[in-house]
């Protein structure tokens, strides 16, 4: 949701801030922009569209590789078309400050009212110019740009993180954030601002995770933390990242989705490692707290259905209720009926920084529930504020689409049936053990099917790429594989898709079944694997097509088999998954889509 950068130091800034926007493409890609300081006078360069026709403009400029300071931007629109004047940064009316913004100023309208009368003219039409001049306006009553940052912001509401450049004092940063993500990286005589690590992971790993309220101000060699509503200066260490770049790199795939399904082996690994012990399911972060009464997972997007799939066995495991709500959803219910003795509150998310989710998890703070985070992101206001966090150790991820990171979801949230199942005396110690070896044995038995599901789905994508809608059908804990199916399939190659419990078929969806409309059906041999053949036998009466994916040795004819290696139970989703994920990359690969970045998309939805 827009990428920031910010840098100052000793090297040419420009080309390290579209280092910086690259690693950053993922939030935003509609337009791009850079500003910097060249003989006194704030320039901005900006283009619509991807970054690349950002950096052609910069062939033309090769003044600007003198200067040593300079912000970056790419966007995701929300307020005004994604045009090159919508574009960041923007410059406040007498050009001395220049802005990039990511979030939204909820009372920007209001603001952009009152500056209009006091003569401010407009020439976007984003609230990011209306907070930069707002600034500006400050600035007369207010005697330096931090006193009057720091006056703007309390009459600005929303969410934000910015960067600001001074042309009056040219190699100074500011910058700020509330409920939007912003890392300050520290190096040797030079400073980073970021929406994100890998924007300047190749230079530092030492970082500073700005929270909200926090305005930070840097040149190339010091920086000072305040806290905006007072001015008071704060302490706070820097931490060290662990991973390095190449994590954050394609690693020789043609694209970062693809990589990132191969590393599911090791993401599953990683997820799992430290936390078995002799049959047990260790959970440190969890001991203090009450086994709750009930468990209600709030996420959004393919976390959501992380939630789903987590849902199956939490409640088949552990025996404890589960709700499962999308953010923005609960967020908005009128009456919450959350009992602080009984309930806990468990929210997912990748990035931890999605808004709608964010909101949900502070609402349940305020009803003194207790609160669980699971999220991949070391540091996102998520980990801060959840009372307790489990991370998924993903790694980073790259693609817009999620993939490996649900992997890592599902593998914590088994952990915690398992964990929750002991603790409550629900599963045996043999049913722990079996279930945790079957869960050491996947890295392994994924890693060798790998390679031969991504030949199967480049075939079946071939042969199926023409259509114009899929349906995606799952019983039991399919249900929520089928809705990711779906997902992904429509996210990357804009086929419209349904994911549909497949007994539901029936009472409605079947009536599109034609030759023409397709049917991926998850068909793993389990209890439920009879009446799934029955709703697969229903499709094949009316002419629909069909594919199956299953472990079982299947007597259906007529439908393109897709054959998964066997292992019981609920935790065959680990193998599941994968194929749905690369049926759909392929499909979108082959219709020359952009899978890392598909359309009107953003990874990292920080607003509502
Ligand atoms: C966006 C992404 C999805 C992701 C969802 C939730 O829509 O494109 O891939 O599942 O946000 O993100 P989170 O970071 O909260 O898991």
């Amino acid at each position: 949701m827009c990428g920031i950068i910010g840098y100052c130091g000793h090297r040419p800034a420009v080309p390290i801030v579209l280092e910086g926007l690259e690693h950053l493409e993922y939030r935003g890609y509609d337009s791009a922009g850079v500003g910097y300081v060249l003989n006194s006078e704030l320039q901005v360069v900006r283009a619509k569209g991807k970054l690349k026709n950002l950096s052609e403009k910069f062939q033309q400029e090769r003044n600007a590789l003198t200067v040593t300071c300079a912000i970056g931007h790419t966007r995701w629109a929300t307020h005004g078309v994604p045009e090159e004047r919508n574009a960041h940064p923007h410059l406040s009316n007498s050009k001395r400050l220049a802005i990039v913004h990511n979030g939204i100023i909820e009372n920007y309208l209001e603001i952009r009212e009152e500056l209009l009368q006091k003569s401010y003219r407009f020439a976007s039409d984003t609230d990011s110019e209306v907070l930069v001049n707002l600034i500006e306006d400050r600035l007369a009553e207010e005697h330096d740009l931090l006193h009057a940052l720091s006056a703007a912001l309390q009459l600005a509401h929303g969410a934000y993180a910015i960067c600001l450049l001074d042309r009056d004092d040219p190699n100074k940063l500011y910058a700020a954030r509330l409920s939007a993500p912003l890392i300050f990286g520290r190096g040797i005589g030079e400073n980073f601002i970021a929406s994100d690590i890998p924007a300047f992971l190749a230079y530092t790993r030492d970082v500073i995770f700005l929270e909200d309220g926090d305005i930070l101000v840097a040149d190339s060699q010091n920086y000072t933390l305040w806290r905006s509503s007072d001015l008071n200066e704060i302490q706070r260490p820097a931490q060290q990242i662990q991973w390095n770049m190449q994590a954050a790199q394609k690693g020789g795939y043609r694209h970062f989705m693809l990589k990132e399904i191969f590393e599911q082996p090791k993401v599953i690994s990683d997820a799992l490692s430290g936390r078995l012990d002799d049959g047990r399911v260790l959970l440190p972060e969890l001991d203090a707290l009450p086994v709750p009464k009930r468990l209600h997972i709030i996420a959004c997007g393919t976390s959501f259905h992380a939630g789903l799939w987590g849902q199956h066995l939490i409640e088949d495991w552990a025996r404890i209720p589960v709700q499962v709500e999308i953010a923005s959803e609960f967020r908005y219910k009128e009456r919450l009926l959350l009992d602080p003795e009984q309930d806990m509150v468990l929210v997912i998310s990748q990035s931890g920084e999605t808004a709608d989710t964010l909101a949900a998890l502070r609402m349940a703070k305020e009803l003194h529930v207790p609160t669980l985070g699971l999220c991949n992101v070391l540091g996102s206001s998520m980990a801060r504020e959840a009372g307790a966090v489990l991370y998924t150790q993903a790694g980073p991820e790259i693609s817009v689409a999620s993939t490996k990171a649900m992997t890592s979801q599902m593998i914590m949230l088994a952990c915690l049936a398992l964990y929750y199942g002991r603790r409550s005396l629900t599963l045996a110690d043999d049913d722990i053990r079996r279930h945790l070896e079957r869960l050491q044995r996947l890295p392994l038995m994924l890693e060798t099917a790998l390679p031969e599901m991504h030949s199967m789905a480049r075939q079946l994508a071939r042969k199926y790429a023409q259509a114009k809608s899929f349906f995606y059908l799952g019983r039991g804990h399919c249900f929520s594989l089928a809705l990711e199916g779906a997902l992904k399939l429509k996210e990357l190659s804009y086929i419209h898709a349904e994911g549909y419990a497949a007994g539901e078929m029936k009472h409605g969806p079947i009536a599109l079944i034609d030759p023409s409309f397709p049917t991926f059906v998850l068909a793993p041999r389990d209890d439920l694997y009879e009446k799934i053949k029955s709703n697969i036998v229903e499709i094949q009466s009316r002419q629909g097509q069909i594919i199956v994916l299953t472990n079982a040795e299947s007597d259906l004819h007529s439908v393109d088999i897709w054959r998964i290696p066997a292992l019981q139970g609920p935790l065959t989703a680990f193998l599941l998954l994968p194929c749905l994920q690369l049926f759909s990359y392929e499909m979108a690969d082959y219709l020359g889509k952009d899978v890392d970045q598909p359309r009107n998309l953003a990874k990292s939805v920080t607003v509502e």
